[in-house]
């Protein structure tokens, strides 16, 4: 079993400044957010933090704003939710790094939560630049990555923290891990794995890859119908990613 850090690896972290990478890349709907799941899955880590008295500070992307701020793609929309699902007061920081988020920090209590402004409104966030990986550093005392569903980016705020700070898994990414080693690491077969979602082109690889260790391949979601369309399957209006059709034929 591949061994990593988790939460039980913790010392004392009571007024200690966490900086937890989550998944707040959440559906909306005129403003709403339409499903909370992401939340709920972050929530063991960030209770756990909170009750061993850590000052939480949650980093996340939101879309793909592509390096430059806009209302729309704030992570402020996504307070009231946040704080719903925890069921406490959450507070938002404009900024990802530098002394907005210091000065957050200092009215935070120990045990309090705050959300800090969509990462990806820095370019350096998906160049994984070194020098913003730095800044944000600077103002925590370690590094939780709860953000299964971005770990497959290696961007400042998913890989690059943790060349920096103490790092460690949160609860949610220790149960994927571990969920994976267990169907992947030496199960008992057959194996058969059922992959969905909407984007082909984020999973080519990680398909590539998983034809070659499981006994059947199972490809659903909007997914689907990339391949669909690639065998020449009319797909009409569904979600599609018509410029992928050749790469996934070749696979
Ligand atoms: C997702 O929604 O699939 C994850 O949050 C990753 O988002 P991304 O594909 O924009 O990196």
């Amino acid at each position: 079993m591949t061994k990593f850090r988790t939460l039980d690896d913790l010392g004392d972290v009571t007024g200690k400044v966490a900086l937890v990478r989550v998944d707040l890349n959440l559906p909306m709907q005129d403003g709403a957010v339409t499903d909370d799941t992401r939340i709920r899955a972050a929530l063991p880590t960030i209770n756990e933090l909170a009750g061993k008295g850590a000052k939480v500070l949650l980093l996340a992307h939101f879309g793909r704003p592509k390096g430059a701020r806009n209302s729309e793609q704030s992570l402020s929309m996504v307070i009231g939710a946040v704080a719903e699902v925890l069921g406490r007061e959450v507070m938002f920081c404009p900024e990802i790094a530098g002394s907005v988020v210091a000065q957050t920090i200092g009215i935070l209590r120990a045990g309090d939560v705050a959300v800090l402004e969509n990462t990806r409104f820095w370019p350096g966030e998906e160049a994984n630049d070194p020098a913003l990986a730095k800044a944000i550093a600077a103002n925590g005392d370690f590094y939780v990555n709860d953000a299964f569903s971005a770990a497959h980016r290696a961007h400042a705020t998913t890989e690059g923290l943790a060349h920096l700070l103490p790092a460690y898994a949160g609860r949610s990414m220790q149960a994927e891990l571990e969920a994976l080693e267990k169907a992947l690491g030496n199960p008992q077969r057959p194996v058969a794995a059922v992959v969905g979602g909407a984007k082909v082109s984020s999973k080519l690889d990680v398909l590539k890859h998983l034809v070659t260790q499981v006994d059947h391949l199972i490809i659903g979601g909007g997914m689907a119908n990339t391949f669909l369309a690639a065998k020449g399957v009319d797909v009409g209006k569904s979600l599609c990613e018509h410029e992928l059709a050749p790469q996934c034929w070749k696979s």
